[in-house]
């Protein structure tokens, strides 16, 4: 699938991961709607800096625990660069809490934003894409998922239920739009860590280094464009699970 001419929305799109996704797609010559949740100015100056690329680019606040707001800014990236056919569902909390102390409140937020949101959008956009435009659709996991944190209980069941989503959607959309995901595992220091932290954790994969975004840029942009594959997760964690 040609990138270049398309409009993408890419959810959290404005910082770290997210806004390497929303270049990514950029440089291959989309259009980006930069999603944000507080990150309003981060996402002001993404969208000047995909415009000087001689794109067009238009930035939308959100907070995805609002399900219907996560519907609804599908059309409001149809009104501002015309209707997405790429979609990459990027934004995720990552809260602490554990079988023993999460409460019901904080275990739906976070199933909303995480999962909740990706189906909405995913919804919306199917909705909204003309018949005779393909899509692709791009959920960005983790690898925890096969081996469970204990102490971010309702983001990893959030993602485990984002993994299954994705081989539900690509199986019902198909064969219009192509739904995959890559699961991430040491990328960038959670919010809050520094690079020590992910140096402890990098030290233990078989690749002895923590990825950083350009290896999930890479993948992303091979989902979107590779016209054969759907309903694959793709794992970007320096053989992580192999040991
Ligand atoms: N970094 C890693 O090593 C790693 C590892 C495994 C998986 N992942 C996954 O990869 C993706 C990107 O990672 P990241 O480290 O770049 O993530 P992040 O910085 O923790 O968060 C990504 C974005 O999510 C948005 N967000 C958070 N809560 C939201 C809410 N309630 N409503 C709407 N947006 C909300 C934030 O937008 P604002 O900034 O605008 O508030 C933020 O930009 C996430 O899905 C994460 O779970 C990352």
């Amino acid at each position: 699938m040609d990138v270049a001419g398309r409009v993408a929305l890419v959810t959290g799109g404005a910082t770290r991961v997210g806004r390497a996704i929303s270049l990514g797609l950029a440089s291959a010559g989309a259009d980006v709607f930069v999603h944000y949740n507080s990150s309003a100015g981060p996402a002001d100056e993404l969208v000047a800096e995909i415009e000087s690329m001689g794109l067009n680019a238009a930035a939308g606040q959100a907070h995805l625990g609002d399900l219907d707001a996560a519907e609804t800014l599908i059309d409001e990236v149809a009104a501002a660069l015309g209707p997405p056919s790429i979609l990459i569902n990027s934004a995720s909390g990552f809260p602490t809490d554990t079988i023993t102390d999460v409460t019901p409140k904080d275990f739906r937020e976070t199933i909303d934003v995480t999962l909740g949101a990706a189906v909405f959008l995913t919804k919306a956009m199917a909705l909204t894409l003309p018949e005779t435009t393909e899509g692709a659709v791009v959920n960005v996991s983790d690898v925890r998922t096969a081996r469970p944190y204990h102490d971010h209980l309702s983001y990893i069941l959030a993602k485990g239920g984002l993994d299954t989503f994705t081989l539900a959607a690509a199986a019902s959309l198909a064969p219009r739009i192509r739904v995959n995901a890559v699961a991430l595992g040491v990328i960038l220091p959670p919010p809050g860590e520094d690079d020590d932290y992910v140096a402890e954790l990098a030290a233990a994969l078989p690749l002895e280094r923590a990825g950083g975004t350009a290896p999930v840029v890479d993948a992303v942009m091979h989902l979107v464009q590779n016209h054969f594959i759907t309903g694959e997760i793709v794992r970007i964690n320096g053989g992580g699970h192999l040991v």
